[in-house]
């Protein structure tokens, strides 16, 4: 069949060519990709802070923070500065579900440890850090019990709260149970007002709802380059974002000193930038607890 002279001209479907169909040169990139802008945290953070959650100001939804990298790379770090700022400019209740041996990091925090759920009336600033001597399945199903109490007991309305888990991973590895609940978490937690915030080793290996359900991002650099791809992928297009890993400083490999670089992208905004944490976590004590909701945040007359 002989093709029409004027085919360039015709609008509708193109012919396809025997090699398949023409594919722009660039399609391995996003034409709306830019290089995200190295902002350090001190100069972040305050608009970090005011748009976590508050994208829409009159509609307030909580908004899922994970935050990616392996052990050392300054997850703890970015948790609790990233914590304590919406404690100190906002009042947030917040928290952090440990179950690690031992982590100095959080003793930079100045939050109370508890252990017991009811714990966070008196300290909506906490790190719930149940510890056992029981090893092997009985130090799991201790954890799964701990951890399961408390995420029983937060959830009602109005919890309005930030919830952290220290290592995502390991808590979803507990029981069915307990992985069932953290999806339940994920899912349907902001509409009593929760916050989930998951730290985790690699993209890969939770649960997909974390993904779907998270709208803030913060991943350090792999430590091994073959891992850039699986990184990058979390952000976007792979020729856009493994450059912008491969250039993350770390400590002992950079060329700009010490910094734990990460990038934080917010999905809702598609901003994203390269940060790193340059303010030291110094402990500030927890702003008094408010009382219940009902009281208008007031005291009781007779406490
Ligand atoms: N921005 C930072 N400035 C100074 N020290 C940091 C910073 N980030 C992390 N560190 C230190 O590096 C070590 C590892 O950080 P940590 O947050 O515990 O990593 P992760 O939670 O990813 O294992 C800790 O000793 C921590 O105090
Ligand atoms: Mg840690």
């Amino acid at each position: 069949m002989s093709q029409p002279a004027n085919l360039e001209a015709r609008p509708g479907p193109q012919p396809v060519s025997p090699q398949g169909p023409a594919v722009p040169v660039d399609h391995r990139h996003d034409p709306a990709f830019r290089w995200p802008a190295r902002v350090p945290w001190s100069v972040l953070e305050p608009d970090f802070t005011g748009a976590w959650g508050l994208a829409d100001p009159g509609d307030p939804q909580p908004e899922g923070l994970e935050i990616i990298g392996q052990t050392g790379s300054g997850k703890t770090y970015l948790l609790c500065s990233a914590l304590q700022a919406r404690m100190v400019r906002r009042e947030t209740p917040a928290v952090i579900i440990c179950t690690k041996k031992a982590d100095r990091v959080f003793a930079r925090l100045g939050w109370p440890v508890i252990d017991r759920p009811e714990d966070v009336n008196k300290h909506p600033n906490a790190i719930y850090w149940p510890t056992t001597s029981a090893m092997g399945n009985q130090r799991k199903a201790f954890y799964d019990r701990k951890i399961g109490d408390l995420l029983e007991s937060l959830w009602v309305e109005d919890s309005n709260r930030i919830v952290a888990f220290d290592e995502i991973g390991y808590a979803e590895s507990l029981s069915g149970d307990m992985r069932a609940t953290v999806q339940q978490y994920w899912r349907e937690g902001r509409s009593l007002g929760i916050t989930v915030v998951a730290m985790k080793q690699r993209p890969q290996g939770t649960q997909r709802d974390m993904h779907s359900e998270t709208y803030w991002t913060a991943a350090f650099k792999p430590k091994d380059r073959g891992d850039l791809e699986r990184w990058a992928e979390l952000y976007g297009h792979r020729r856009d974002w493994m450059p912008v890993f491969d250039s993350l400083d770390r400590p002992a490999h950079g060329d700009r000193g010490e910094q734990r670089e990460f990038v934080i992208r917010h999905s809702r905004s598609d901003e994203a930038y390269i940060s790193w944490i340059d303010t030291p976590l110094h402990p500030v004590d927890p702003p008094k607890p408010k009382g219940p909701a009902w009281l208008g945040g007031k005291k009781p007359a007779n406490p």
